[in-house]
C-alpha cells in the first residue's frame, strides 16, 4: 500500500517507558525522582498475595518521606476518584504510582490530576452540563498495568462511570494526563485468569485496529498500529490457552496494549467503542467484554458500509492489510482479505468463549435507545441507527 501524501497531524507527549521482566523493581527509585510522599493505588488482592505489594510499600518506607496505600476496586466512579484525592491531601501526596488493570490505572491517573484542582471530579468529566476546562496541572503519576487491554498506561485520559438509568461513561481528559511513566513487568500480568485475558486483549486489539482505521490516523500512528497487531498476533491465542505463566507470550501481549494507548490517543477509537460508552454507562459489563463481543460484527457491518458508500477504498484497503497479517496470506486480494478477517475475528469470539450481551441483561428492548445515544467520529464510515442496531442484534 503506497503511503498517502502527508497532511496536519498532532502527537501527544509519551510517557517514559521501562519495559522487561523484572521490571516493577524500579519502581522506588522511579518514585523518588518525582517526590517524597508518594501514594499508591491498587486493586486486586492477587496482587497483595502475590508478595510484591509488600515488597513496594517496605521499599517506598525506606526511601521516601512515608507513603498512602489506596484500594479501589471496581471502574472508577466520581465518588471513589474524590474521596481518594481528599486522602491523598490530608497526607500530603506528591505522586501518585498505580499498580493494576485498566480501571485501577484510570483511578491512579484521575486522582493524579485532581490533587493539585479545588472543584469535584465531576465537573472536569467530558459532556456534563456544568463542565470545567481542566487546566492540567497535576502530581506526576507513575502507571503499572497487571492486565493487558486499556492501554491507560500511554493514553491522556481516565474513563469514569456512574452505571444506572441516567448513568454515564465519559473521560477525564487533558494531554497532560499521560503518564511520567510506564512501567510494563510481563511476570505482573502471569496471573491473570483467561477470561480477563481474553476480555483485555480484545480491548487492546479493538483499539489496534480502530486507531489503524480512523480517518484521523497518521504516519506515526499507523507504524504503531500495525506493529501492535503484528505482536498481538503472534501471541494472544497462546496467551489464553497455554501463556499464563510465558513471559515472552504476555510480554508480547502487554506491547501491543501499550501502543494501542499510543495509537488511540492520537487517532481517536470507532465505533466499538462508541458502543462501550453507550452500552458501559447503561449496564454493568466489562469493557473488554463489550470490545470482545462486538469487534466481529462492527468489523462487519463497517465494511459492508465502505463498500456500498463507494468511497471507503482507503479504509478497506487497511481492513485487508489486516485480514492478509491474520491469515499469513500475502496473495490475498482485498475482497477476499476483508471477509477473512471478519470470519478470523467471529471465530475467535467462538473459540475464546466471548459472552453475549444477553449474559448482562442487554434485551431487544434496549436495542433502539443505545443506537440513537451511540457516538463515534473516529469511525471510517457513518453508521446509521439501522447498522448500529444490526450490531447490537447479532449479539444479544
Ligand atoms: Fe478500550
Amino acid at each position: 500500500m503506497l503511503p498517502e501524501l502527508l497532511t496536519s497531524f498532532s502527537l501527544h507527549k509519551l510517557p517514559a517507558l521501562h519495559f522487561g521482566a523484572g521490571s516493577f523493581s524500579l519502581l522506588p527509585e522511579l518514585a523518588c525522582r518525582f517526590g517524597n510522599r508518594p501514594m499508591v493505588v491498587t486493586g486486586s488482592r492477587s496482587f497483595e498475595a502475590s508478595g510484591r505489594l509488600s515488597w513496594l510499600l517496605h521499599s517506598l518506607g525506606r526511601v521516601s518521606a512515608g507513603y498512602l496505600h489506596r484500594r479501589v476496586e471496581g471502574e472508577p466512579s466520581p465518588e471513589m476518584i474524590d474521596e481518594a484525592v481528599a486522602a491523598g491531601r490530608r497526607a500530603g501526596c506528591d505522586t501518585v504510582i498505580a499498580v493494576g488493570g485498566g480501571s485501577v490505572i484510570d483511578a491512579g491517573k484521575a486522582v493524579s490530576a485532581m490533587l493539585l484542582q479545588e472543584h469535584p471530579v465531576e465537573r472536569y468529566i467530558e459532556g456534563r452540563d456544568d463542565f470545567l476546562e481542566h487546566d492540567g496541572r497535576k502530581v506526576p503519576f507513575i502507571a503499572v498495568p497487571t492486565t493487558s487491554g486499556t492501554g491507560s498506561e500511554a493514553t491522556n485520559n481516565s474513563v469514569i462511570s456512574r452505571v444506572g438509568s441516567d448513568g454515564f461513561k465519559r473521560s477525564l481528559r487533558h494531554p497532560a494526563f499521560v503518564p511520567d511513566v510506564a512501567v510494563i513487568d510481563p511476570e505482573l500480568l502471569c496471573t491473570a485468569p483467561r477470561a480477563l485475558t481474553v476480555a483485555s486483549g480484545m480491548d487492546a486489539f479493538t483499539q489496534l485496529i480502530e486507531a489503524w482505521v480512523s480517518p484521523f490516523a497518521s504516519p506515526f500512528t499507523d507504524l504503531l498500529a500495525f506493529s501492535g497487531m503484528e505482536y498481538f498476533i503472534r501471541s494472544f491465542l497462546r496467551a489464553c490457552r497455554d501463556g499464563a505463566d510465558d513471559h515472552a507470550v504476555r510480554g508480547d501481549v502487554a506491547y501491543a496494549a501499550f501502543l494501542s494507548g499510543v495509537a488511540l490517543c492520537n487517532a481517536g477509537l470507532g465505533i466499538v467503542h462508541g458502543f462501550a460508552s453507550s452500552i458501559g454507562g447503561a449496564f454493568d459489563i466489562p469493557h473488554g467484554v463489550i470490545c470482545a463481543t462486538l469487534l466481529a460484527d462492527a468489523t462487519k457491518e463497517n465494511i459492508l458500509q465502505l463498500r456500498l458508500s463507494g468511497s471507503g477504498q482507503r479504509a478497506l484497503s487497511k481492513y485487508a492489510a489486516v485480514g492478509r497479517l491474520l491469515s499469513q496470506r500475502p496473495e490475498l486480494s482485498d475482497v477476499c482479505a476483508c471477509d477473512m478477517l471478519v470470519e478470523t475475528l467471529a471465530y475467535w469470539q467462538h473459540e475464546l468463549e466471548v459472552p453475549r450481551l444477553g449474559n448482562y441483561g442487554i434485551g431487544m428492548e434496549h436495542i433502539t435507545h443505545l443506537a440513537a445515544v451511540t457516538r463515534s467520529k473516529s469511525n471510517p464510515v457513518e453508521l446509521d441507527p439501522d447498522s448500529l442496531r444490526k450490531i447490537l442484534f447479532a449479539r444479544l
